[in-house]
């Protein structure tokens, strides 16, 4: 018979504090998803000064019982303030983060699709079993929403005037008139973003999900551009013809099922003298450097599991990368197996993506 480990009550107590901690994240998060979604934090962003839950309750159409709590939980959380007299207000850096969707550190995406994200729960429990994942519209239409919110106000503030500059000769070109491809292009917010600014250009967006491309036709519609279109590439692939000056991956390719054929595809696409920015989450080659230095490896697993492994999963013989397993090195080897001969990473600060240039 094996003994029975001796319990020390004080780890004990640690323990259960940091796992129930992770539960108190989870609900907060939560309720931070019903602030966006209600618009308490534009409320309270808009207000002269902090609010009585009355008043707050009254500006966002809503109920005050309802909203004495939720904002009890967040003022709990440090979300929002309470000022002497149950006064609850917004600090300018909430705001920044949690009712300015223009702003470059505008965070409420992530939150937007929480609810989507969760419910995948239900879905990889089976994944776990069968080994296939679930591509990004087994989210539903708002999983899409929930992506444009999140990669779109860095992208707005970012793209044009810092990243593109990044890459020498590439704006001269645009400018001159170039053939462009967007890879995974969700929403399309990059591509309205360039076709706007470039209109010599042309600008193909490529994606497999339907809700992203209905989003994308939709904002191309609004913008009233011409020079730009949305395609899914299994139906309509990259050319095979060395035709495009540059090609654009945001955040994609760690969840395709099979990267090593995409890149092939982006080197026949591809002119001799073109350009791919490749732009992907900046992991690290282990798990224990990944869990050492990044503070957010546990979101970054767990996001994996829920949307980007299972997307990458999402057919039999799908590689399988994930949130965190498409190092610079690991892109260093694979863009070279597709048959680029260069590769750069650009000066370009971002809290989680790494970009890079690759060249044939
Ligand atoms: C995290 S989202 C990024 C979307 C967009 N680039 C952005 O920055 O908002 C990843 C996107 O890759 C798309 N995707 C996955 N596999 C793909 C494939 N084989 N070809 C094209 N798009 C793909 C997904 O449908 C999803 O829209």
């Amino acid at each position: 018979m094996s003994a029975v480990p001796e319990i020390d009550s004080d780890a004990l107590k640690l323990f259960s504090f940091q796992l129930f901690t992770k539960l108190e994240g989870a609900v907060t998060a939560g309720m931070v998803h019903l602030g966006d979604q209600l618009g308490l934090y534009s409320v309270l962003a808009a207000a002269d000064g902090p609010l009585t839950t009355h008043e707050l309750a009254e500006r966002a159409g809503l109920h005050e019982r309802w909203v004495r709590e939720w904002a009890h939980n967040q003022a709990a959380a440090k979300f929002i303030t309470i000022a002497d007299g149950g006064r609850f207000g917004i600090t300018p850096e909430a705001a920044a983060v949690m009712a300015t969707p223009d702003h470059p550190a505008y965070g409420m995406g992530m939150f937007h699709r929480l609810p989507q994200t969760m419910r995948a729960l239900d879905d990889v429990r089976d994944s776990f079993r069968t080994g296939i994942g679930h591509d990004y519209d087994s989210h539903g239409p708002q999983g899409a929403v929930g992506i444009e919110r999140s990669f779109e106000p860095w992208s707005n503030a970012n793209l044009l005037p810092v990243v593109l500059p990044a890459i020498d000769g590439l704006v001269e070109r645009l400018q001159a008139g170039a053939a462009v491809a967007d890879i995974g292009c969700g929403a399309g917010s990059a591509v309205i973003l360039m076709a706007a600014a470039f209109p010599q250009s042309y600008f193909r967006g490529y994606d497999i999900s339907q809700y992203a491309l209905a989003r994308a036709a939709l904002k191309l519609e609004e913008s009233g551009l011409h020079n730009a279109d949305f395609h899914d590439p299994r139906h309509e692939p990259l050319p095979t013809d060395q035709s495009l000056d540059f090609i654009t991956t945001f955040d994609c390719i760690h969840d395709m099922t099979r990267p090593t054929e995409m890149m092939k595809a982006i080197r026949r696409a591809i002119k001799p003298d073109g350009m791919w920015l490749l732009v992907d989450i900046k992991a690290l080659d282990t798990f224990e450097e990944n869990a050492r230095k990044n503070p957010m490896a546990p979101l970054m697993y767990g996001i994996s599991v829920l949307s980007c492994m299972s997307s990458a999963l999402s057919e039999e013989g799908g590689e399988g990368l994930g949130t965190l397993g498409f190092s610079e090195s690991t892109a260093r080897a694979m863009t070279a197996e597709a048959g680029f001969t260069r590769f750069d990473k650009l000066p370009v600060d971002h809290s989680v993506n790494a970009f890079y240039l690759v060249r044939p």
